[in-house]
């Protein structure tokens, strides 16, 4: 039998179960109040079972976040389950959706559960859904519309009460202006629109997210925690991140493979991202001065507050001597 084409997050007891075997599940963090926003919004409409669309350039975060508001649903104890509609032949994303009879098609040897079955009190999260045709689009508008379904290949209907979160890195609008998308599929997706802004409109996020990668790194590999130099963050902060959140994860990911020292600093960066990130035009010239100084200013904050206001401790994992840091601390008027 095919595997099936979809990935099924477990309830909470089966989850545990696996966390054990994978390094456990991504976290959610932010600290821009544009990502905040979307966060409490996700979260006020997390409890009620309301159709969500998250839409946002490729690397957002779009999955996470549909993924924070299912874990802050009461429907957190039943499954998650995700499927790309743009990455299946229309026939398999049918019959993923539907599910099938035996002897629905050649190969149908036994009848399969699709995953609006599956995800029964729990979410379905269409990835990529300015990508299904339109038979497609009518399909999943029926199910929306009447909360039941046919197996291919069956006749009984079935109920499924799965709340539906779905994503696009397309404006839907557009497309649905364009004829590329219904207009009554739109309506039904659009209830709550989500919008994941690009991280270069955000990049207050980038120490908190820097940190929470190599976090993640450390522990997979067992080793100390290791910092970035201010000098290094605030270089990062003014890349163009056209790859978003997911180039920010790999960059950081590489430099700490590369870098053997405690402190990955400016050279570093400069050294392994040559030819791969680049700057944002003009360089501090699109956002301003400021902030590029309030990344290395929180990313400062965060290793003190991690260290207790112990200056000496923080110095050395900045890897700058005490008396930088004390020029920091006054400079960014920092009260710790
Ligand atoms: N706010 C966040 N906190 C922690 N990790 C994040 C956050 N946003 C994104 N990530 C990480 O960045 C990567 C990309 O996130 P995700 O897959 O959710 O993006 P996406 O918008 O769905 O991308 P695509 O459009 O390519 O499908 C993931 O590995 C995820 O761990
Ligand atoms: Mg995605």
């Amino acid at each position: 039998m095919p595997e099936p084409s979809f990935r099924v997050d477990k309830g909470p007891a089966e989850r545990r179960r696996k966390e054990t075997a994978s390094c456990g599940r991504v976290e959610l963090v932010c600290e821009s109040d544009r990502m905040k926003e979307v966060v409490s919004l996700a979260e006020r409409v997390a409890p009620t079972d309301t159709t969500v669309l998250i839409q946002g350039e490729s690397g957002t975060g779009k999955e996470v976040l549909a993924r924070h508001l299912h874990q802050g649903s009461p429907r957190a104890a039943a499954d998650f389950v995700a499927i790309n509609c743009g990455a299946l032949a229309e026939a398999l994303l049918e019959s993923e959706l539907f599910g099938h009879e035996r002897g629905a098609f050649t190969g149908a040897v036994e009848r399969r559960k699709g995953l609006f079955e599956l995800a029964d009190g729990g979410t379905v999260f269409l990835d990529e859904v300015g990508e299904m045709s339109s038979a497609m689009q009518v399909k999943v508008l029926r199910v929306l519309q009447s909360r039941e379904l046919r197996r291919l290949g069956g006749s009984t209907l079935i109920d499924t009460d799965a709340r539906i979160v779905a994503a696009s890195n397309k404006d839907l609008h557009r497309e649905v202006r364009e004829g590329r998308f219904r207009l009554d599929l739109y309506y039904r997706l659009n209830v709550v629109l989500l919008v994941v802004p690009p991280l270069r409109e955000r990049i207050r996020d980038i120490p908190v997210l820097v940190e929470q990668f190599s976090r993640r790194l450390a522990a997979a590999e067992d080793r100390e925690l290791r910092a970035f130099s201010p000098d290094a963050l605030e270089l990062l902060a003014g890349f163009s991140w056209e790859g978003n959140v997911r180039e920010l994860e790999n960059v950081v990911e590489r430099l700490l493979l590369l870098c053997e020292q405690r402190v990955v600093t400016e050279s570093d960066v400069l050294e392994h991202t040559k030819g791969t990130v680049h700057r944002r035009p003009g360089g501090a010239g699109t956002t301003s001065v400021d902030s590029l100084e309030e990344v290395k200013r929180a990313h400062v904050i965060r290793v003190l507050r991690r260290n207790g206001g112990n200056r000496r401790l923080t110095a050395n994992q900045l890897g700058i001597n005490v008396k930088t840091l004390y020029n920091l601390v006054r400079r960014f008027e920092i009260e710790v």
